[in-house]
């Protein structure tokens, strides 16, 4: 690189340091664009009907899931409440969710027992095939029910997606961790998202 090539380089770069500095949330926000989410309408383990749209301003983390899993689930939601609890006051931004994949047997008073047994803010949300369809399609979730020949047509399990999804405050996508992810490692991972936005 000739000087002058190198003179131009280093102007263009400070140019680029001032704007990324000067961008401040606009730069947090367009760094965390997906495609990933949508609009959805479920019942809360309450029996209330929520909106993902309730929650704007603040920070969804979700994990899809249900009950009746053996230990996939419970690890991960254990996951989530000890993330949550690492985050302590600064977590107050952010609401963990549960929500199930299990139509048929996850119903809100089921959920609610679930969810208390994990966290106190965890929430348990379920909703009708239709509205867990699109909404599963929406987030990319996968998710399959697994019978055995001749299995009574209530006992099954369902093989799904496990990552764990964290949402802006306006409702876009930010992050998804992995499943087996150390509790600190998402906790610090979410502290610095929060950090970036101001929150
Ligand atoms: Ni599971």
């Amino acid at each position: 690189m000739t000087a002058k090539r190198l003179l131009r380089f280093l102007g263009m770069a400070m140019v680029a340091g001032v704007l990324l500095a000067a961008g401040g949330m606009d730069r947090a926000r367009a760094e965390y664009q997906g495609g990933i989410g949508g609009r959805w309408v479920l019942y809360d383990h309450h029996g209330n009907i929520v909106r993902d749209e309730d929650f704007r301003g603040r920070f969804m983390l979700i994990y899809f899931g249900y009950t009746f899993c053996p230990d996939v689930c419970p690890t991960g939601l254990s996951t989530m409440a000890e993330a949550m609890d690492i985050l302590g006051d600064r977590g107050d931004v952010v609401q963990p969710m549960f929500i199930s994949v299990d139509v048929l047997r996850d119903t809100p008073a089921h959920l609610a027992d679930y969810v208390a047994y994990f966290h106190p803010r965890l929430l348990g949300l379920t909703g009708s095939q239709e509205m867990i369809d699109r909404l599963t399609e929406g987030y990319r979730v996968q998710y399959q029910i697994v019978r055995e020949p001749g299995a009574e047509p209530d006992n099954y399990t369902i093989d799904h997606t496990a990552s764990t999804y964290l949402m802006g405050p306006d409702g876009q996508f930010l992050v998804k961790f992995a499943h087996g992810i150390a509790p600190e490692d998402m906790a610090k991972r979410i502290l610095e998202i929060l950090n970036d936005f101001g929150a």
